[in-house]
């Protein structure tokens, strides 16, 4: 195989039920090996993040190390965890729980990222799929980390497509938008996945009962269970998505965009965060390269992002399903 098709991925997430399928994605991608977990507050506390990232991975028989990660926003007070999308506990209200064996990695997630970076200079992909409040301390702590790293793919944001917060801001740059804004121009290769294409990727929980029928495993029997929560909230929202009772795979396509980029529309152009007021989580993407506006913050030197404009969701879809199905379980 060619050594660049495979993937070493730092995956920082606030699990929650779709970063739950997001990281069984990664488990059982072939050519995805994920040297870490970093974790967030957003759909859960940062305590409960820890204690799902370590549960997914000993009920799927793997062990990867998780770092804890920040227990709130950079500037703006933290809000409540949406209990009602991803339940209480962040995996739709789970009946019962194996005890815990694995405990997390004594280091800071900002640390965790650095040191792997470091070790592996250019090798490491990150893909963060919660608020981006973690990769701007890690930033902070190795201003020349992005330079360090392979890339980033972020699931966050929207262009085209309303927000899922306000009508501009989608839930993970609301949750911490001045990190978001320090991310956007730290100068990575840096590829958004947001809303406009994850709101294209609609899963049923038909396809995870199929996926956990065809295991009998725990993982696959836990991720039905938190998908099936996780749908209701979604069903009723959008008319379409409750149409076939499914919701949106929004994390894994971050995935998705890793290991199959011709799968996605993109365009190139620098991404800034609104901080503050009404519009205050809006990712703005300057879409006229040739035009230059003269005011603050949009000067030629801002690193540009690709975004992600269109995707092929039947695809998409498909190689979520091929890969969940495959031999990636261990008992
Ligand atoms: O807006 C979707 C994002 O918000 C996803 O990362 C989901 O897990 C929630 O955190
Ligand atoms: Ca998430």
């Amino acid at each position: 195989m060619n050594p660049r098709s495979r993937h070493r991925v730092i995956f920082d997430t606030d699990p929650g039920v779709d970063d739950a399928m997001a990281l069984y994605f990664a488990l059982a991608h072939p050519d995805i090996e994920l040297v870490g977990i970093t974790t967030t507050f957003g759909n859960v506390r940062v305590e409960q993040a820890v204690q799902n990232a370590l549960y997914l991975c000993q009920i799927a028989g793997r062990t990867v190390p998780v770092a804890r990660g920040l227990a709130s926003p950079w500037v703006k007070p933290g809000e409540a965890p949406p209990e009602h999308i991803h339940g209480a506990d962040g995996l739709g209200n789970l009946p019962s729980r194996q005890a815990l064996r694995a405990q997390a990695d004594p280091r800071s997630a900002a640390q965790f990222i650095v040191d792997a970076a470091r070790e592996r200079p250019g090798e490491i992909s990150l893909v963060a799929v919660g608020p981006l409040g973690n990769l701007a301390a890690a930033l902070k702590l190795e201003p020349a980390l992005p330079g360090l790293l392979r890339g980033v793919v972020l699931m966050g944001g929207t262009v085209l497509e309303p927000g899922n917060v306000s009508p501009v801001a989608e839930a993970n740059i609301w949750n911490d938008p001045h990190a978001a804004d320090i991310v956007f121009t730290a100068g990575w290769p840096l590829t958004m996945v947001g809303l406009d294409v994850t709101h294209r990727l609609i899963l049923p929980v038909t396809l995870f009962r199929e996926i956990a029928r065809h295991h009998q495993h725990l993982a696959t029997d836990t991720l039905l269970h938190a998908v099936d929560f996780y749908a209701h909230f979604y069903s009723q929202r959008f008319a379409h998505v409750g149409q076939v009772h499914g919701c949106f795979g929004h994390d894994v396509l971050a995935f998705i965009r890793l290991v199959a980029p011709g799968l996605f529309g993109t365009v190139n152009g620098p991404v800034r965060v609104a901080t503050e007021g009404p519009a205050a989580g809006q990712t703005i993407l300057k879409r006229l390269p040739e035009l230059h506006y003269p005011h603050p913050g949009w000067e030629p030197h801002v690193p540009c992002t690709e975004a992600c404009m269109s995707v092929d969701a039947t695809a998409a879809a498909d190689l979520f399903r091929q890969t969940l199905l495959g031999d990636w379980l261990t008992r």
